[in-house]
């Protein structure tokens, strides 16, 4: 046996393996694709509200094929946008985000900030996708700038939630939302939107970049009925059939992405639970442009009567 033109044959195939995992991964990571899911909070009587959830877009000036598929999402004519964070990736990000969700700032909103709306991103070990969080946040590299984007946000009528409350009358639906600055950062301060949601609102909903538990148990204790929270991009490199294996704050991995009940195992109704939802988001790092096994995604999340 030639052993050395079997260990060429087999490095060669090693190789090729390895390019086509990494094309695949890639070809993923732009498999821009829309999920739809029910929530039912709102009282009787009242109509089906269309929410698009849009979160982690991590846009660079270069990413035609996203700002694209971004603007078409204004054709479903959601009767309101939640946006989650981490819209920026790049110095010259804010004109691209803006420009492509031009048609949905025609549409009442709200939004917080992630972490990497604030600081531009760094190179990090792509392993850090497969690890536990190592506690490190990324705080030293330049600012984006994100005033620009909120301004932008703003003047288009949109509500900033960073730390804040407010409300939003939406085709007849009166919603109170509450919000906190980005919890990865540690830079929510719970203490200045916590205590009872409004009674008097017909649904009530908490926005958060990153789903960590203190945050998720704070609103659910205040009475909100659902959460709405991005961040996780739902595991990123995921394991076909058993799913996600980081998440990237201290929310479990089972509950990475998707609807959910918090507390996990709490039914509706029960007192001081809500729902949750948890988008994947549609973007990576620059610096790791893959996927795996987890499409970027936005979410037509439909509120229903109860
Ligand atoms: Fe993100």
């Amino acid at each position: 046996m030639d052993l050395t033109r079997t260990a060429t044959r087999t490095l060669g195939a090693g190789a090729a393996l390895g390019a086509g995992l990494a094309a695949y991964a890639a070809a993923e990571a732009r498999a821009y694709t829309l999920r739809e899911v029910e929530v039912p909070v709102l009282p009787s009587g009242h109509d089906a509200l269309r929410v698009l959830h849009l979160s982690d877009i991590h846009m660079t000036p270069g990413q035609r094929a996203k700002q694209a598929w971004l603007r078409d999402l204004a054709d479903l004519r959601p009767d309101l946008v939640i946006d989650t964070g981490d819209n920026l990736a790049h110095q010259r990000a804010v004109a691209p985000v803006v420009g492509a969700l031009a048609g949905l700032l025609e549409v009442p909103g709200v939004f917080v900030l992630g972490s990497n709306d604030y600081f531009a991103p760094t190179l990090r070990n792509p392993l850090r996708y497969l690890l536990p969080d190592d506690g490190r946040r990324n705080t030293s590299s330049p600012h984006l700038p994100w005033r620009d984007l909120r301004r932008a946000f703003e003047d288009a009528g949109w509500l900033d939630l960073t730390n804040g409350y407010g409300t939003l009358d939406v085709g007849g639906t009166r919603i109170a939302f509450a919000g906190v600055d980005d919890p990865h950062l540690r830079y929510d301060d719970l203490s200045s939107v916590s205590g009872p949601a409004d009674p008097h609102a017909d649904v009530r909903l908490a926005v958060a970049h990153a789903p960590y538990l203190r945050v998720l148990d704070q609103f659910a204790a205040d009475g909100y009925d659902a959460v709405v929270a991005g961040h996780t991009h739902g595991g990123q490199v995921c394991v076909p059939g058993i799913g996600a294996l980081t998440t990237n704050c201290d929310l479990e991995p089972a509950r990475v992405k998707g609807l959910h009940r918090h507390p996990a195992d709490s039914a509706p109704g029960d007192p001081g639970s809500s729902w949750l939802h948890v988008s994947a988001g549609l973007g990576t790092s620059p610096y790791v442009r893959f996927r795996v096994a987890c499409r970027p995604e936005a979410t037509l999340v439909t509120l229903t009567p109860r």
